[in-house]
Order: structure tokens, then C-alpha cells, then sequence
């Protein structure tokens, strides 16, 4: 049995160290898309993974070809084999599977992907890797019955080099994506929002040089405003080389050397900016060039910072008007993956009067960050340490420093992040605390050119709604969120609500808000009707206004959601309706209310 005998022979070699680096700025380099249809296997009991004494196949030294990654085939009648991608359905990728399938809806488990494609790497000096947006929430990849590398975490980007494995033709490349929940992952078992699995963005395949740029950060330098600093990073560097980073409108050219793989840091002075803001988001095009390839990007250079109680935004005062936002197209009630997903949210989120979103409760795709730069809209980003996370779990902090971390790999450079969020209404306690206060370290150490902070709670005492959450002084902004009118208290006497915020820091309230079904109307007293919500949102921006160093909100939220936790038959099947808009794209009244407040928002 040769081809028995090879097989296990291409199973021997061990799985090439491969996992690189993240590749930054895709959206600007020499890719090919291998978006489309890909087959798919349902495995929830994982058989293409474990044999049946429960020991994963690409751990072993004797596998057979039930391995679901070898893509196996046989013109042996006699053969057992019990798959084959071929003959399988196909799933749109990018793209969640819940929503591509009435029977994928509520899956949560093992689903395998399978693309063929053919490759001509077009210069044999030239490297070739494999880059994923995301995959949700653990991806083990292999290419041609290698295996590349796992990845864990659903909303950040990775790639590996498959310069060596890849062939010009019939390349099969297979993913396991698996979306069970776990009380150590991050998020952590309960969540309001839909657990969509998935190859859930953009795969593509980058061709670089044989020493390329990998990752860069160009930003305005702290504290000062007039010089451009960062760093370059290059791959595989084997000579020294001469790396020139310029901004023709700004007239600089400036060239730094380069011989390791290391960041290497950089600063430029630079005269007449035009700095980046909501109401002027400017982008240079930025140039970096090295003997081997010139990688373009669009920068917008902007100071953030906080003044006591004041955000500051290029030096003056700035009141966040927000809306928080999941990412999920609502008429397709799915998650949202491209550029046309990105135009429909923030274009309402321009129309409501924003300036500022919070991207709620996950970093979002890359397309969403790019418009947000070029339209002006400051963003909040937020990894998933959500609610009950398992704090004394040293791998969870792990993973949530690991998704930190290539959140801010991927967005550095944009001008309209303006804060980085650590979680989400996480329980107060020792282990919480140590745990966020190391995700805020750990922050520092990437990007000490942004805003830190996380959306705490509240607790009332004695009528008065108190803010004394130990994370507030480790935090740049106090935000919060609250739910008066909704989750309990009175919304006829909100306006009058007292507050104790023990910080003199800028405020934000990162969420409040309440349900309605778009079309359902009544009385202000009664819940799930639009004048509810209107009634709600009136009150609370009133009670907002007397909150002490207010400087922005983000109410919950843009537009109607898909959650598993929100059961009431007619009025919610599975949508949490505290959208402003439904998910039919229609506005509701607080819609209007909201918009009137900050479209007449003074604030110096
Ligand atoms: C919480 C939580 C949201 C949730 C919202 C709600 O504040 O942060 O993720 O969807 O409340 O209850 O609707």
C-alpha cells in the first residue's frame, strides 16, 4: 500500500514553522482573493479530526485517511473512506454559515473548509502567504496536508508563509472552523449578540518579495505635533537595507537602514499639517519604499488626548456623539464583512449626527476601520472580554492579550481610533482587576498614542447612582453604562437623577437605551412601543446633560441585533430590539430624537 505508506510519509513531516507575524495593510498589497464558494463538511463530533480512541489524527505519527485535512481519494472500490469534499454543499466565504442555512442557524461546533486553487508564484525569489480577516472562534489550517498552525479568536487577522508548500496547481487548502463556546475562551460562554461561525472575512493570498515590509507604525509622535514618528518592520532581511518613508504633501523623505527583522524606529519633523478631525478627515498618501517593492498607505495624523475632565482632540475640547454598533448587516441578519456592510452602518450613523461609534463588542473588519478614517467617524474599539470572562485563567488573559494585540496591529495607524477598550461590564474583583489592569499595560507597551478604557457599571446607593469602579484609575476615560427607564429606576424622574462619579476624568456613557418593535405604537407607558423608547431616550439625555465631566455616549445601539437571549414571541424573536433603526433598515422615533439632540449639541 504505497499511497498509504506516502500519505503517512507527507503526515510525518512536521507541520513547518510558518505562523508569521501579522502582514498588515492587505487592503494596499500584490493579493489574490480566495473569496468565494468553498465546499464544507458538518463534523460536530469531529470525526475528520479525532480517531475513535479521541486522539487528534495530526498529532500522531501513524495516521490513516480519515484525517479530513488530506482531501483523500481513492479509485480503490474497496477503500473505506467516509468523506469527500467534493461531492459536499458549499458556503460563501466570507461569510458566517448561521445565516447561509436554515439548518446552520443555531450550529455550534466543527465546520470543515475546503478551496482548491492554483498558484504561479511569479518571481522564484518571491514569498507567498495565506491571510485570513477572521475566522470565528478557532481555525486549524492546512495547505496540501501540511498543517499551518491554530488560531484562536474571532475577530482579529492572521497569515501564515506558505512559500514553501504551495504549488502552481490544485492546492487544496482546508480549515476547521469550530464556534463552540467555552467558559475560558474569549468572549466566555454568554453573550447577547448571535455566536456566527465561520470563515467570517476576507481570505487572500499575498506575494511579497523575498524581503518585504511587514508591518509599520507612522503616527504623530506623543505630545508633539509636529513630528511624525514610528517604526518599520521588515521581513527576512538578509543585507542592510535603505527603507525611505515619504509623504509627498508634506514633503518628507525620509530614509532610515535597516539589517534585522526588528522594529526600527524613526522621526521626521513635519510643518502644515492638515490634521486629521470629523469635520476635515484628512488622509497623506504615505509611501514606504525599500529596494524590493513601495507599499502605499492613507494616514491621517491627529492628536488625542484627555485634559482632566475634557477629551481633546487636536487640542480642543470634543464631545463624543456616538452610537454603539455589532457587526452584523441587519437585512441580511448576518454578519457584516465588506465595504458595502460598512457604507450602510456608518452611513447611518452620519445620518443620526455622529461623530464617533463604538465598535461593540469585538474588533470589526478592516473595511470598517478604512471608511471610518475616510469619512470622520472616531471609533471606540473593543476587544471581546466580555461580561463573566474566567479572570484567574492565565490562558484566557493570554488569548485576550493575543487578540489586543492584533487588534492594534492591524489598526495602529488609523486616525480615526481614538480609544482602545478593554472590556465590556465585567464583575469587579481582585482577579478582574489584576487581569484588565494587565490588558491595559499590555496596551501601553504597543500604543501609547491612544485612549484607554472600558464600559463599567454602576451601582445605586441611597438613590444615588455611583461610579467607584477601582478600574476608573487606571482608565484615561470613566465610561459607563447605565439603564435607567429599561433594566429599572424611574425614567419620569431620570432628569433628576443624582450621580456620584468618583473620577474627575471625561465621562462617557458607553451604552444606555431600551427596546422597541419598529411599527408597535402606544402610550409612553407602554414597553416595546416606539414612544417608549422616544420617551426613553428624551428623559435620559436630559438626566446626561447634569452628568458631572460628560464628553460623549454611545447609546445601545445603531440598529436592531440578532441575540439567542431575547425569546418574547412577536415583539423579539431573537432580535434585541434596542436598535434605533430595525432590521428592516426602518427608523424609529428615538431614531429622530437622538439625532435632533446632536445635530443642536453645543460644547466648547
Ligand atoms: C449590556 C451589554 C450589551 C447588551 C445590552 C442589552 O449593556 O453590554 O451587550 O446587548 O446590555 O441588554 O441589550
Amino acid at each position: 500500500m504505497i499511497r498509504l505508506f506516502f500519505l503517512k510519509l507527507l503526515i510525518l513531516i512536521p507541520s513547518i514553522g510558518i505562523a508569521q507575524g501579522l502582514i498588515t495593510n492587505t487592503i494596499n498589497r500584490n493579493t489574490t482573493t480566495l473569496n468565494g464558494t468553498w465546499h464544507y463538511i458538518i463534523d460536530p463530533y469531529e470525526t475528520g479530526y479525532y480517531n475513535y480512541r479521541y486522539e487528534p489524527y495530526d498529532e500522531q505519527v501513524n495516521n490513516d485517511n480519515r484525517a479530513f485535512y488530506n482531501n483523500y481519494h481513492t479509485d480503490d472500490k474497496l477503500e473505506l473512506v467516509e468523506y469527500d469534499f467534493d461531492k459536499s454543499p458549499t458556503l460563501l466565504v466570507p461569510g458566517d454559515w448561521n445565516s447561509q442555512s436554515e439548518s446552520l442557524l443555531y450550529y455550534e461546533g466543527t465546520i470543515w473548509y475546503k478551496k482548491s486553487f492554483d498558484y504561479q508564484i511569479s518571481n522564484p525569489s518571491n514569498r507567498l502567504f495565506l491571510y485570513f480577516g477572521a475566522v470565528n472562534y478557532k481555525a486549524e489550517v492546512y495547505l496540501n496536508g501540511h498543517k499551518l498552525g491554530t488560531h484562536i479568536g474571532g475577530f482579529t487577522a492572521f497569515n501564515y508563509d506558505i512559500s514553501s508548500i504551495v504549488k502552481p496547481k490544485n492546492n487544496y487548502l482546508v480549515v476547521k472552523v469550530d464556534n463552540k463556546r467555552s467558559k475560558e475562551a474569549v468572549p466566555t460562554i454568554n453573550t447577547d449578540w448571535w455566536n456566527y461561525g465561520g470563515i467570517t472575512r476576507d481570505v487572500k493570498l499575498i506575494e511579497e518579495p523575498q524581503s518585504f515590509i511587514q508591518d509599520y507604525s507612522i503616527q504623530l509622535k506623543k505630545g508633539n505635533n509636529s513630528i511624525i514618528s514610528g517604526f518599520v518592520k521588515l521581513n527576512n532581511v538578509s543585507k542592510k537595507e535603505k527603507v525611505t518613508i515619504s509623504i509627498p504633501e508634506l514633503n518628507i523623505n525620509k530614509t532610515i537602514e535597516i539589517s534585522t527583522n526588528n522594529d526600527i524606529e524613526f522621526e521626521v519633523k513635519a510643518k502644515n499639517i492638515q490634521y486629521w478631525s470629523p469635520e476635515s478627515p484628512k488622509l497623506y498618501a504615505v509611501y514606504i519604499k525599500t529596494d524590493y517593492q513601495t507599499l502605499e498607505d492613507q494616514i491621517g495624523f491627529r492628536t488625542i488626548e484627555v485634559k482632566g475632565p475634557k477629551i481633546l482632540l487636536n487640542g480642543n475640547p470634543v464631545f463624543l456623539k456616538g452610537i454603539s454598533i455589532h457587526e452584523e448587516n441587519p437585512m441580511r441578519a448576518a454578519r457584516a464583512f465588506n465595504e458595502a456592510d460598512a457604507l450602510v452602518l456608518l452611513n447611518w450613523a452620519k445620518e443620526l449626527g455622529c461623530n464617533y461609534v463604538r465598535l461593540a463588542h469585538y474588533p470589526h473588519n478592516e473595511h470598517m476601520v478604512r471608511l471610518a478614517d475616510q469619512l470622520g467617524m472616531m471609533v471606540w474599539e473593543e476587544i471581546p472580554v466580555y461580561w463573566t470572562i474566567d479572570f484567574k485563567n492565565e490562558n484566557t488573559l493570554n488569548n485576550a492579550k493575543n487578540q489586543l494585540t492584533e487588534a492594534i496591529t492591524r489598526d495602529k495607524n488609523r486616525a480615526c481610533i481614538i480609544i482602545w477598550s478593554m472590556a465590556n461590564e465585567t464583575p469587579p474583583s481582585d482577579a478582574r482587576n489584576k487581569f484588565l489592569i494587565d490588558l491595559v499595560n499590555h496596551t501601553k507597551t504597543f500604543d501609547n498614542n491612544r485612549l484607554i478604557s472600558a464600559a463599567l457599571e454602576t451601582h445605586n446607593k441611597d438613590g444615588v447612582q455611583i461610579v467607584d469602579d477601582k478600574m476608573g484609575e487606571y482608565l484615561d476615560i470613566v465610561a459607563f453604562n447605565q439603564y435607567i427607564g429599561w433594566y429599572g429606576g424611574s425614567l419620569e424622574n431620570a432628569p433628576n437623577a443624582k450621580w456620584d462619579i468618583k473620577y474627575n476624568k471625561p465621562v462617557v456613557i458607553s451604552e444606555f437605551g431600551g427596546g422597541a418593535l419598529q411599527g408597535l405604537h402606544g402610550t409612553i407607558a407602554e414597553r416595546w412601543t416606539e414612544e417608549y423608547q422616544e420617551y426613553l431616550y428624551q428623559q435620559n439625555l436630559k438626566m446626561i446633560d447634569k452628568i458631572p465631566n460628560i464628553s460623549g455616549m454611545s447609546p445601545w445601539i445603531l440598529v436592531d441585533f440578532k441575540s439567542p437571549k431575547r425569546l418574547l414571541p412577536i415583539i423579539q424573536d431573537g432580535w434585541n430590539r434596542k436598535g434605533l433603526i430595525s432590521n428592516n433598515g426602518i427608523k424609529k422615533k428615538a431614531f429622530y430624537t437622538l439625532q435632533e439632540y446632536y445635530n443642536n449639541k453645543k460644547y466648547e
